[in-house]
């Protein structure tokens, strides 16, 4: 199946409160457990001022998850939908009350600009995270120039994203297993996220061609793929 681009930034009212409303939770923990196994297996620590960036962070959900981990870290979510953002920064109120999450905070930044910009952010990450996010991106290249642009050397970098089915029948089983009962919205979305993803080898093909030959891709289950490694 070829690739075919949806809008990079989620804007629509609509879409934003049916993806912000969805629960994620059981695949987004596992996310979080993914990451900590492999900077565990790495020998690495996240701690106290060490800055970690979720880029194209949606409502904060994992971002969230992040700054409760690493309550001594920064954590910032940067996403380019000012209509997300406000989600995340509502959703951040609350949490800043019960948790004191002071090291949570949210950008409004889109990649493409974060790749031109000569100052981007006042420091440069320990760690980038991403997920769902890779296949948004019109000109992937953009995506790995902006990722090296805001990473300390030797940075942790883990990124998981969908993967493209072989065929528009087989993102439509996957459409039914994983949102059966989904608003319209979400399943026309996570539809259009299926044909826009990239395929493994894809991925390989563009760290390469990035210099990130360093990290590596991994197919996960049956619809996402995961990146990670240091750079
Ligand atoms: C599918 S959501 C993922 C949200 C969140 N990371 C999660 O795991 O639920 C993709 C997010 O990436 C943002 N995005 C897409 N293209 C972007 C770009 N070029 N610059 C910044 N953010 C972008 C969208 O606005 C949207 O909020």
């Amino acid at each position: 199946m070829q690739r075919v681009t949806e809008p990079e930034l989620m804007l629509k009212a609509s879409q934003v409160n049916a993806y912000s409303e969805a629960d994620f939770s059981s695949s987004d923990n596992q996310l979080l457990e993914d990451f900590e196994k492999f900077l565990m297996d790495s020998g690495r620590e996240l701690g106290l001022k060490n800055l970690i960036i979720d880029l194209g962070c949606g409502p904060g959900n994992i971002t969230e998850l992040l700054a409760m981990k690493w309550p001594l870290a920064k954590v910032v979510g940067i996403d380019g939908s000012e209509e997300m953002l406000s989600v995340a920064r509502r959703r951040r109120k609350d949490l800043i009350q019960k948790y004191n999450l002071k090291g949570l905070v949210y950008f409004q930044k889109n990649i493409s600009s974060i790749y031109r910009d000569q100052t981007t952010l006042d420091e440069s990450a320990h760690a980038v995270v991403s997920n769902s996010l890779l296949h948004h991106i019109h000109n992937p290249s953009i995506f790995w120039e902006a990722v090296k642009k805001i990473s300390l050397p030797n940075s942790c970098q883990f990124h998981r994203d969908l993967r493209r089915p072989y065929s528009t029948k087989e993102a439509l089983v996957l459409q039914e297993k994983y949102l059966p009962d989904a608003p319209k919205v979400l399943k026309d979305d996570y539809l259009a996220s299926l044909h826009a993803s990239f395929t493994v080898i894809e991925v390989r093909d563009q760290l390469l061609m990035a210099g990130l030959d360093s990290l590596k891709v991994y197919e996960v289950d049956d619809r996402y793929l995961e990146i990670k490694g240091f750079f």
